[in-house]
């Protein structure tokens, strides 16, 4: 079977550090690691919108960010098809076809939902299209016959709620939709990154992202002012490591080499935290060392965002392309999809009869 990747991301803001280890690395993993026929990343901007409709120019001006973010993470438009969702139209109508097959207590039910209608406090004022937002989710999934789909852990109830869409559809219709498979991050410390100021999540509302376009300085003056442990006031004081965000990002970008290169009197994590919980470690080496880390994971990115920055014109073009594509392979999905549900009244002289 054809191996096909679909992912994307809302363009509502530039991309942090937390969607790099949450998911773009991945994707530049899988991206080159040539087990996948096609490859699409979606710039989920109709998704965006549910969410955004009275400031439509806050997303449209995040198409390009979220663009540049890509191509500096790596993704490869000779590999991935890079694409905007509501240029592809085909994937709103297989969204309305779908809304029948899922109950509005199933939706109710998606604990990301849920969550977000928290977040936003949108309690008794849910837009509808907001609310239907993980059909149209699974609209973008099965219009390109993914087989993998690697998202962050939050998207999990989202795969849950497409996979329920594929069997109903199939089991209705007969079989024409592919089931996708989630990848999640490989290492458990990337599920979720907390913010630099120790808050579960990193969000832009917040202020407490550290995003892929930062410079230099500002990721230095970030990371030394990480909260870490509160109780860790002197240097001899013992400290804790579980839940201190320092280390968490620590789990999650520092590598041997950079143990050998940047802090060689420690053989690895393990020992830098074991010093840490014991007492005699301060704060500032360990976020020095941290900052190091970062960098080093960062400085490619920049190096090719500024690449890509001088050529918007080329990003513009990559773009377009991609729609193409994209809406391509999604029409011929559409039109066994009508085939299907036999609402595919002109294609012979059946209705004739
Ligand atoms: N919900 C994703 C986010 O919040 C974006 C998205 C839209 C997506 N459609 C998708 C992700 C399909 C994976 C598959 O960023």
């Amino acid at each position: 079977m054809k191996q096909v990747i679909l992912t994307g991301d809302r363009p509502t803001g530039r991309l942090h550090v937390g969607h790099y280890v949450g998911s773009l690395k991945e994707r530049v993993r899988l991206q080159n690691s040539g087990l996948y026929n096609e490859i699409y990343i979606m710039i989920a901007d109709a998704q965006a919108l549910t969410d955004n409709a009275e400031h439509p120019e806050k997303v449209r001006q995040n198409i390009m960010q979220v663009a540049l973010d890509y191509l500096s993470c790596g993704l490869d438009p000779e590999k991935s098809t890079l694409f905007i969702q509501s240029m592809v139209p085909e994937l709103t109508e297989l969204t309305f076809y779908y809304m029948n097959l899922v109950t509005v207590s199933r939706v109710q039910r998606n604990p990301t939902v849920k969550a977000e209608i928290q977040m936003r406090n949108f309690e008794a004022s849910i837009p509808v299209g907001f609310f239907c937002y993980p059909i149209s989710q699974a609209a973008d999934i099965t219009a390109f016959r993914a087989t993998a789909v690697p998202v962050g852990e939050d998207q999990i109830p989202m795969l849950e709620q497409c996979k329920e869409i594929v069997h109903k559809f199939n089991t209705v219709y007969g079989e024409t939709l592919t089931d996708p498979q989630i990848i999640l991050p490989q290492n458990q410390s990337c599920l979720r990154l907390p913010g630099i100021d120790g808050k579960a999540k990193m969000s832009k509302s917040l202020g407490n992202c550290i995003y892929l376009s930062d410079t230099e300085e500002d990721v230095r003056k970030k990371v030394m002012s990480m909260f870490t442990d509160p109780n860790h006031l002197r240097i001899e004081d013992p400290g804790r490591v579980e839940g201190n965000p320092v280390f968490i990002y620590l789990d999650a970008f520092s590598r041997p080499e950079y143990f050998a290169e940047f802090l060689p009197e420690y053989s690895g994590l393990d020992e830098l935290k074991a010093h840490y919980t014991r007492g005699g470690l301060g704060d500032v080496k360990v976020k020095k060392f941290l900052n190091r880390c970062l960098q080093a994971e960062l400085a490619p990115i920049r190096e090719r965002r500024a690449y890509w920055e001088q050529r918007p014109e080329e990003v513009f073009e990559i773009l377009k392309a991609g729609c193409e594509t994209a809406q391509n392979t999604a029409a011929a999905t559409l039109g066994d999809v009508r085939r299907a549900m036999r609402i595919d009244y002109f294609e012979d002289s059946n209705l004739l009869k």
